[in-house]
Protein backbone atom coordinates (compact mmCIF):
# COMPACT_ATOMS: atom_id res chain seq x y z
CA UNK A 1 0.00 0.00 0.00
CA UNK A 2 1.37 3.58 -0.58
CA UNK A 3 1.60 5.34 2.28
CA UNK A 4 -0.89 8.43 2.55
CA UNK A 5 1.50 11.79 0.82
CA UNK A 6 0.15 14.53 3.33
CA UNK A 7 -0.83 14.55 6.91
CA UNK A 8 -4.60 14.86 5.95
CA UNK A 9 -6.47 11.86 6.50
CA UNK A 10 -9.74 13.12 5.38
CA UNK A 11 -9.81 15.89 2.98
CA UNK A 12 -13.79 16.62 2.02
CA UNK A 13 -13.77 18.67 -1.10
CA UNK A 14 -16.68 20.49 -2.78
CA UNK A 15 -19.30 18.20 -0.90
CA UNK A 16 -23.14 19.08 -1.49
CA UNK A 17 -26.03 17.54 -0.44
CA UNK A 18 -29.53 18.41 -2.30
CA UNK A 19 -32.71 17.26 -0.35
CA UNK A 20 -35.63 18.28 -3.06
CA UNK A 21 -35.10 21.89 -3.08
CA UNK A 22 -33.24 22.01 -0.24
CA UNK A 23 -29.51 22.72 0.15
CA UNK A 24 -28.38 20.72 2.75
CA UNK A 25 -24.52 20.75 2.23
CA UNK A 26 -23.16 23.94 -0.39
CA UNK A 27 -19.43 22.88 -1.79
CA UNK A 28 -18.20 22.35 1.80
CA UNK A 29 -14.63 21.69 1.85
CA UNK A 30 -12.54 20.87 5.22
CA UNK A 31 -9.92 18.73 6.08
CA UNK A 32 -8.59 16.38 9.48
CA UNK A 33 -4.68 16.21 10.24
CA UNK A 34 -4.31 12.84 11.99
CA UNK A 35 -4.53 12.56 15.65
CA UNK A 36 -6.17 15.76 15.73
CA UNK A 37 -10.01 16.39 17.42
CA UNK A 38 -11.81 18.99 14.79
CA UNK A 39 -14.84 20.43 15.96
CA UNK A 40 -17.87 20.64 13.63
CA UNK A 41 -20.28 23.91 14.78
CA UNK A 42 -23.64 25.30 13.80
CA UNK A 43 -27.27 26.25 14.30
CA UNK A 44 -29.95 23.90 14.20
CA UNK A 45 -30.35 22.52 10.55
CA UNK A 46 -26.88 23.70 8.85
CA UNK A 47 -25.62 20.77 7.40
CA UNK A 48 -23.93 18.97 10.27
CA UNK A 49 -25.46 15.53 10.56
CA UNK A 50 -25.56 15.65 6.71
CA UNK A 51 -21.66 16.10 6.33
CA UNK A 52 -21.51 13.09 8.48
CA UNK A 53 -24.44 11.15 6.16
CA UNK A 54 -22.49 12.00 3.15
CA UNK A 55 -19.03 10.93 4.27
CA UNK A 56 -20.25 8.12 6.08
CA UNK A 57 -22.17 6.86 2.56
CA UNK A 58 -26.02 6.87 3.79
CA UNK A 59 -26.70 9.67 1.26
CA UNK A 60 -24.48 9.56 -1.64
CA UNK A 61 -23.51 13.24 -2.07
CA UNK A 62 -24.54 15.38 -5.10
CA UNK A 63 -21.25 16.39 -5.69
CA UNK A 64 -17.97 16.94 -4.62
CA UNK A 65 -15.51 14.32 -3.41
CA UNK A 66 -13.87 12.92 -0.37
CA UNK A 67 -10.28 10.99 -0.02
CA UNK A 68 -9.55 9.44 3.13
CA UNK A 69 -6.10 8.40 3.37
CA UNK A 70 -5.50 9.27 0.20
CA UNK A 71 -8.08 7.20 -1.18
CA UNK A 72 -11.40 8.26 -3.14
CA UNK A 73 -14.31 7.24 -1.00
CA UNK A 74 -16.65 9.53 -2.87
CA UNK A 75 -20.21 7.64 -2.68
CA UNK A 76 -18.94 4.50 -1.38
CA UNK A 77 -21.26 2.24 0.86
CA UNK A 78 -21.85 2.66 5.01
CA UNK A 79 -19.99 -0.90 4.61
CA UNK A 80 -17.01 0.49 2.70
CA UNK A 81 -16.69 3.18 4.07
CA UNK A 82 -16.79 1.17 7.83
CA UNK A 83 -14.47 -1.19 6.10
CA UNK A 84 -11.92 1.86 5.00
CA UNK A 85 -11.34 2.46 8.38
CA UNK A 86 -13.97 5.37 9.25
CA UNK A 87 -16.67 4.80 12.29
CA UNK A 88 -19.46 6.98 13.62
CA UNK A 89 -21.63 7.47 16.57
CA UNK A 90 -25.35 8.71 15.65
CA UNK A 91 -26.95 11.89 17.35
CA UNK A 92 -30.17 9.72 18.32
CA UNK A 93 -29.02 6.51 20.09
CA UNK A 94 -28.68 3.40 17.87
CA UNK A 95 -28.16 1.09 21.05
CA UNK A 96 -30.94 -2.09 21.73
CA UNK A 97 -31.60 -1.37 24.91
CA UNK A 98 -32.60 -4.87 25.83
CA UNK A 99 -29.50 -6.43 24.59
CA UNK A 100 -26.29 -6.83 26.39
CA UNK A 101 -23.33 -4.64 26.83
CA UNK A 102 -21.56 -6.82 24.83
CA UNK A 103 -23.76 -7.58 22.07
CA UNK A 104 -24.13 -3.90 21.49
CA UNK A 105 -20.45 -3.97 20.80
CA UNK A 106 -20.51 -6.70 18.69
CA UNK A 107 -22.68 -4.83 16.36
CA UNK A 108 -19.95 -2.69 15.72
CA UNK A 109 -17.66 -5.42 14.71
CA UNK A 110 -19.62 -7.41 12.01
CA UNK A 111 -17.27 -5.78 9.97
CA UNK A 112 -14.28 -8.39 11.34
CA UNK A 113 -16.36 -11.34 11.51
CA UNK A 114 -15.22 -12.28 8.32
CA UNK A 115 -16.25 -15.95 7.90
CA UNK A 116 -19.80 -16.21 7.17
CA UNK A 117 -22.61 -17.76 9.30
CA UNK A 118 -22.41 -21.28 7.27
CA UNK A 119 -19.07 -21.53 7.70
CA UNK A 120 -19.33 -20.95 11.55
CA UNK A 121 -22.02 -23.22 11.89
CA UNK A 122 -19.61 -26.42 9.77
CA UNK A 123 -16.76 -24.94 12.46
CA UNK A 124 -17.79 -24.47 16.00
CA UNK A 125 -14.32 -24.43 17.30
CA UNK A 126 -13.68 -21.70 14.47
CA UNK A 127 -16.71 -20.00 15.73
CA UNK A 128 -15.60 -20.18 19.46
CA UNK A 129 -12.31 -18.78 19.27
CA UNK A 130 -13.90 -15.81 16.88
CA UNK A 131 -16.36 -15.07 20.12
CA UNK A 132 -13.89 -15.79 22.85
CA UNK A 133 -11.31 -13.13 20.67
CA UNK A 134 -14.40 -10.93 20.21
CA UNK A 135 -15.10 -11.20 24.24
CA UNK A 136 -11.66 -10.66 24.98
CA UNK A 137 -11.43 -7.22 22.39
CA UNK A 138 -14.74 -5.85 23.86
CA UNK A 139 -13.92 -6.19 27.60
CA UNK A 140 -10.75 -4.54 27.19
CA UNK A 141 -12.51 -1.71 25.37
CA UNK A 142 -14.96 -1.39 27.79
CA UNK A 143 -12.03 -1.56 30.70
CA UNK A 144 -10.02 1.35 29.55
CA UNK A 145 -13.84 3.31 30.03
CA UNK A 146 -14.46 1.87 33.07
CA UNK A 147 -13.49 -1.36 34.84
CA UNK A 148 -17.13 -1.69 36.71
CA UNK A 149 -18.68 -1.49 33.30
CA UNK A 150 -16.13 -4.05 31.90
CA UNK A 151 -17.21 -6.68 34.90
CA UNK A 152 -21.01 -6.04 33.93
CA UNK A 153 -20.87 -6.93 30.00
CA UNK A 154 -23.86 -9.18 29.99
CA UNK A 155 -26.38 -7.00 31.47
CA UNK A 156 -28.93 -5.42 29.39
CA UNK A 157 -27.98 -1.70 28.26
CA UNK A 158 -31.23 -0.29 29.23
CA UNK A 159 -29.94 -0.74 32.95
CA UNK A 160 -27.46 1.83 32.41
CA UNK A 161 -27.55 5.55 32.86
CA UNK A 162 -26.75 7.68 29.78
CA UNK A 163 -23.34 8.75 30.29
CA UNK A 164 -22.27 4.58 30.40
CA UNK A 165 -25.00 4.21 27.09
CA UNK A 166 -22.92 6.99 25.40
CA UNK A 167 -19.68 5.26 26.70
CA UNK A 168 -21.04 1.69 25.00
CA UNK A 169 -21.86 3.62 21.86
CA UNK A 170 -18.13 4.95 21.44
CA UNK A 171 -17.40 1.45 22.09
CA UNK A 172 -19.39 -0.03 19.36
CA UNK A 173 -17.55 2.47 17.21
CA UNK A 174 -14.21 1.86 18.02
CA UNK A 175 -14.01 -2.19 17.90
CA UNK A 176 -13.69 -2.12 14.46
CA UNK A 177 -10.43 -0.10 15.21
CA UNK A 178 -11.02 2.74 12.86
CA UNK A 179 -8.28 5.47 12.20
CA UNK A 180 -11.32 8.10 11.89
CA UNK A 181 -14.11 8.58 14.32
CA UNK A 182 -17.25 10.82 13.99
CA UNK A 183 -18.74 11.46 16.81
CA UNK A 184 -22.89 13.60 16.52
CA UNK A 185 -23.58 15.32 20.09
CA UNK A 186 -22.58 12.85 22.03
CA UNK A 187 -23.00 15.26 24.77
CA UNK A 188 -26.67 15.52 23.94
CA UNK A 189 -29.51 14.89 26.76
CA UNK A 190 -26.33 15.12 29.70
CA UNK A 191 -25.64 16.97 32.21
CA UNK A 192 -23.05 19.63 32.55
CA UNK A 193 -21.01 17.04 34.88
CA UNK A 194 -21.82 14.25 32.77
CA UNK A 195 -20.81 15.59 29.82
CA UNK A 196 -17.12 17.05 31.06
CA UNK A 197 -16.60 13.31 31.66
CA UNK A 198 -17.59 11.96 28.82
CA UNK A 199 -14.93 14.70 27.12
CA UNK A 200 -12.30 13.32 29.42
CA UNK A 201 -12.99 10.03 28.05
CA UNK A 202 -12.73 11.16 24.59
CA UNK A 203 -9.25 12.99 25.01
CA UNK A 204 -8.27 9.77 27.06
CA UNK A 205 -8.90 7.93 23.74
CA UNK A 206 -7.58 9.96 21.41
CA UNK A 207 -4.24 9.87 23.74
CA UNK A 208 -4.25 6.39 23.90
CA UNK A 209 -5.02 5.39 20.10
CA UNK A 210 -1.98 6.43 17.99
CA UNK A 211 -3.16 8.14 14.95
CA UNK A 212 -6.85 8.33 15.66
CA UNK A 213 -8.45 11.19 14.00
CA UNK A 214 -11.88 12.78 15.56
CA UNK A 215 -14.55 14.94 14.17
CA UNK A 216 -17.22 16.21 16.86
CA UNK A 217 -20.19 17.94 16.43
CA UNK A 218 -21.18 20.09 20.01
CA UNK A 219 -22.91 22.84 20.70
CA UNK A 220 -21.42 24.01 23.94
CA UNK A 221 -18.55 26.04 23.38
CA UNK A 222 -16.73 25.53 26.87
CA UNK A 223 -16.49 22.24 25.61
CA UNK A 224 -14.84 22.90 22.09
CA UNK A 225 -12.80 25.15 23.29
CA UNK A 226 -10.96 22.12 25.65
CA UNK A 227 -10.82 19.49 23.49
CA UNK A 228 -10.64 20.52 19.64
CA UNK A 229 -7.51 21.70 17.86
CA UNK A 230 -9.15 22.97 14.98
CA UNK A 231 -12.70 23.77 14.47
CA UNK A 232 -15.34 24.36 11.38
CA UNK A 233 -18.33 26.45 11.12
CA UNK A 234 -20.78 25.73 9.12
CA UNK A 235 -24.40 28.05 8.39
CA UNK A 236 -26.91 26.94 5.70
CA UNK A 237 -24.85 24.20 4.63
CA UNK A 238 -21.59 26.46 4.07
CA UNK A 239 -18.79 26.44 5.95
CA UNK A 240 -17.98 30.35 7.49
CA UNK A 241 -15.27 30.23 9.39
CA UNK A 242 -12.36 27.50 10.44
CA UNK A 243 -9.26 27.63 12.53
CA UNK A 244 -8.50 27.21 16.07
CA UNK A 245 -11.25 27.51 18.53
CA UNK A 246 -10.15 31.12 19.44
CA UNK A 247 -10.20 32.22 15.65
CA UNK A 248 -13.95 30.98 15.30
CA UNK A 249 -14.92 32.34 18.68
CA UNK A 250 -13.96 35.70 17.52
CA UNK A 251 -15.05 35.87 14.12
CA UNK A 252 -18.16 38.09 13.70
CA UNK A 253 -19.93 36.12 11.00
CA UNK A 254 -19.62 33.46 13.41
CA UNK A 255 -21.31 35.07 16.30
CA UNK A 256 -23.91 36.27 14.41
CA UNK A 257 -24.69 33.32 13.35
CA UNK A 258 -25.10 31.85 16.72
CA UNK A 259 -26.63 35.10 17.85
CA UNK A 260 -29.55 34.65 15.14
CA UNK A 261 -30.26 30.86 15.43
CA UNK A 262 -31.12 31.78 18.86
N1 LIG B 1 -33.20 12.98 4.86
C1 LIG B 1 -33.49 14.27 4.67
N2 LIG B 1 -34.48 14.64 3.83
C2 LIG B 1 -34.77 15.93 3.61
N3 LIG B 1 -34.12 16.96 4.16
C3 LIG B 1 -33.12 16.67 5.02
C4 LIG B 1 -32.74 15.32 5.32
N4 LIG B 1 -31.71 15.35 6.19
C5 LIG B 1 -31.44 16.64 6.43
N5 LIG B 1 -32.29 17.44 5.72
C6 LIG B 1 -32.29 18.91 5.74
O1 LIG B 1 -30.95 19.34 5.55
C7 LIG B 1 -30.67 20.47 6.37
C8 LIG B 1 -29.49 20.15 7.27
O2 LIG B 1 -29.86 19.15 8.22
P1 LIG B 1 -28.83 18.47 9.21
O3 LIG B 1 -27.61 18.10 8.46
O4 LIG B 1 -29.55 17.43 9.95
O5 LIG B 1 -28.48 19.70 10.19
P2 LIG B 1 -27.67 19.73 11.57
O6 LIG B 1 -27.14 18.37 11.85
O7 LIG B 1 -26.62 20.77 11.36
O8 LIG B 1 -28.66 20.19 12.61
C9 LIG B 1 -31.96 20.79 7.12
O9 LIG B 1 -32.63 21.79 6.41
C10 LIG B 1 -32.70 19.49 7.09
O10 LIG B 1 -34.08 19.70 7.16
MG1 LIG C 1 -27.52 17.06 13.41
Amino acid sequence: MTRPTTDAVLEIDALSKTFGGVTALDAFTMSVRRGDIVGLLGPNGSGKTTSFNAVTGIFPPSGGTVRFDGADITGLSPQKVYAAGIARTFQRSRLCLPLSIFDNIMIGNHGRLTKGLWFNLMRRRAFRREFEQGYEDARALVRTFSTALADRLFEPVGALPMIERRRIEICRALISRPRLLLLDEPSAGMTHDETTQLMDDILDVRGRIEGLSIIIIEHEMGVIERITDQCVVLNYGRKICEGPYAHIAADPEVQRAYLGAE
